[in-house]
C-alpha cells in the first residue's frame, strides 16, 4: 500500500524555502510514495507546480497537503496548521522544541508523531540529516555578502595607480558551522580574517582557512560537550571575555557573530562600549539575532545604526538563498524519510539514536525528555 507525503506552502512571514524540491519529490515518487504538493508551495524557491508534477507529484489545496500520512515543513506549524494534521500522521520539520515547547504539546494532543530537525543529533551517521548545519553554512556565506555590501570599503587588498587599498579586517566570533563558512567566504573575498571561539579544538580549522585564531587570556576548562556543542561560560568568565574582546572588535571593519549554546539565549559578546570602539562605517552581522543576539545593540529582524556602525540582526539569512537552501534542506528531510520509511510507510524506531533524539511527540505524548522538562517548568 502506498503512503502519502504532503508539502504545504510555508506561510511564515519572509520564509522562502520549500521543504521538498522537485528533485527530492522525484526520488520519493520512484520509491513508492504518493507526494501531494500545495499549489504554489515552491514558487518562492523558483519551483513551479509543473516542475513538481513532472516529478510525479499531484498539486492539491492546503487541506490536501496537511491531510497526508507524512507532512514535511520548514517552519514550525501554526495552531491552525496543527489542527489540519490527522491523528496518527507524521510531521518532519523545524519545530522550535526548546524555545516553544508548547508546539510539541499541541502536536502530541493532535496525535501526531513529530520529528524535530533541530534535535537531530550531531553524530556521523546523521550528518546527511543535519538541517541546522546545512542552513547555517548558507547563512554564514550570506552574512559575509551582506557585510561586504554594506561596508563602504573594499574587502581585498588592491594595488592601483592611484595608490594601495588595504584589505578589510573581518572578525568572526564563534567558529562553528556558520562561523567557518563566514571565515572561508571573507577569505575568498580577500579580507584579513581573524576568529575566536571558546572551543580550543577549532583553532586548527580556523588556521587552515587562512585566518588567525584570536587568543584571549582566560583560563578555559574543556568547553565542548559530548555532542560537539559548546558549554556555557560561567558568568565571571563571560564578563572577562566580553571585556577582552573590545580591542579586537575595535580594530575590525566587519564583525560576524555566531556564538550559540543550544537551548540558551545567545551569549553577550559585543557590548555598546565595543561597538563605540569601532570606526564609523563598520558593520556587525549578528547571526545569533534569532536567539536574542550576541551584540547588546542588536534588534532581531532590524538593522540598527549606532555611531555610524550598522548592526544587522537578520533572522533568516537562508531565505535570501531559497534555491540552494531548499535543495540542501530537502535532502536532509529525504535522508530522514529514507531511514524511517518502508513500502508500508513510516515506522517509528525508538531504538534508533537519531529517531529517539529527534522525536518530540508520539502516541499522544510528548516523548522528548528536555521538552518534557521545559513544559513542566
Ligand atoms: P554552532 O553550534 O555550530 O556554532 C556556534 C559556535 O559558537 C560554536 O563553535 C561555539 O563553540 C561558539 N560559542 C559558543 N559560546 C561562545 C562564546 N561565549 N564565545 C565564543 N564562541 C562561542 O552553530 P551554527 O550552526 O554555526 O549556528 C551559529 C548561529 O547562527 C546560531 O545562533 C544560529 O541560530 C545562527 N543562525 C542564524 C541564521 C540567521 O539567519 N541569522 C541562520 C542560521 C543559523
Amino acid at each position: 500500500m502506498s503512503y502519502t507525503i504532503g508539502v504545504p506552502r510555508e506561510t511564515y512571514p519572509g520564509e522562502r524555502l520549500v521543504s521538498l524540491t522537485p528533485e527530492v519529490v522525484g526520488r520519493l515518487s520512484k520509491s513508492g510514495a504518493s507526494v501531494r504538493v500545495e499549489r504554489g508551495a515552491g514558487d518562492t524557491a523558483f519551483h513551479s507546480d509543473a516542475d513538481y508534477e513532472a516529478e510525479g507529484a499531484s498539486i492539491v489545496d492546503r487541506n490536501g497537503a496537511f491531510g497526508c500520512d507524512i507532512v514535511t515543513k520548514v517552519r514550525p506549524p501554526s495552531t491552525e496548521e496543527i489542527g489540519l494534521l490527522h491523528a496518527g500522521s507524521v510531521l518532519v520539520g523545524f519545530l522550535s522544541p526548546l524555545d516553544e515547547p508548547e508546539i510539541c504539546k499541541a502536536l502530541a494532543d493532535q496525535g501526531v508523531t513529530a520529528l524535530s530537525m533541530e534535535l537531530v543529533p550531531r553524530i556521523s551517521r546523521a550528518q546527511k540529516m543535519d538541517a541546522l548545519s546545512a542552513l547555517s553554512g548558507i547563512a554564514g556565506y550570506k552574512a559575509v555578502l551582506v557585510a561586504a555590501n554594506l561596508l563602504p570599503k573594499f574587502f581585498p587588498l588592491l594595488t592601483t595607480a592611484a595608490g594601495t587599498v588595504r584589505p578589510a579586517n573581518v572578525l568572526v566570533l564563534g567558529a562553528g558551522v556558520a562561523g567557518l563558512q563566514a571565515i572561508a567566504t571573507a577569505r575568498r573575498l580577500g579580507a584579513r580574517v581573524s576568529a575566536y571561539d571558546i572551543r580550543e579544538v577549532v583553532r586548527e580549522e580556523i588556521q587552515s582557512l587562512g585566518a588567525t585564531f584570536v587568543e584571549l587570556e582566560i583560563a578555559m576548562d574543556e568547553m565542548q560537550d559530548s555532542g560537539g556543542y559548546a558549554k556555557a561560560l560561567m558568568a565571571e568568565k563571560a564578563q572577562q571575555q566580553t571585556k577582552l574582546l573590545v580591542p579586537f572588535i575595535g580594530k575590525s571593519d566587519v564583525v560576524v557573530t555566531t556564538a550559540l549554546i543550544p537551548g540558551r539565549p545567545a551569549p553577550l559578546l559585543i557590548t555598546r562600549e565595543a561597538v563605540e570602539a569601532m570606526k564609523p562605517g563598520s558593520v556587525v552581522i549578528d547571526m545569533a539575532a534569532p536567539n536574542g543576539g550576541n551584540c547588546e545593540l542588536t534588534r532581531p529582524g532590524e538593522t540598527v545604526v549606532h555611531g555610524g556602525v550598522s548592526i544587522v540582526g537578520s533572522t533568516n539569512l537562508p531565505a535570501g538563498m531559497p534555491v540552494h537552501a531548499s535543495q540542501l534542506y530537502a535532502r536532509t528531510v529525504l535522508a530522514i524519510l529514507q531511514d524511517f520509511t518502508s513500502e508500508a510507510g513510516f515506522s517509528p524506531n525508538f531504538e534508533d539514536e537519531v529517531f529517539a533524539g529527534a522525536c518530540v511527540s508520539h502516541d499522544g505524548n510528548v516523548v522528548h525528555e528536555r521538552v518534557k522538562a521545559l513544559l513542566q517548568s
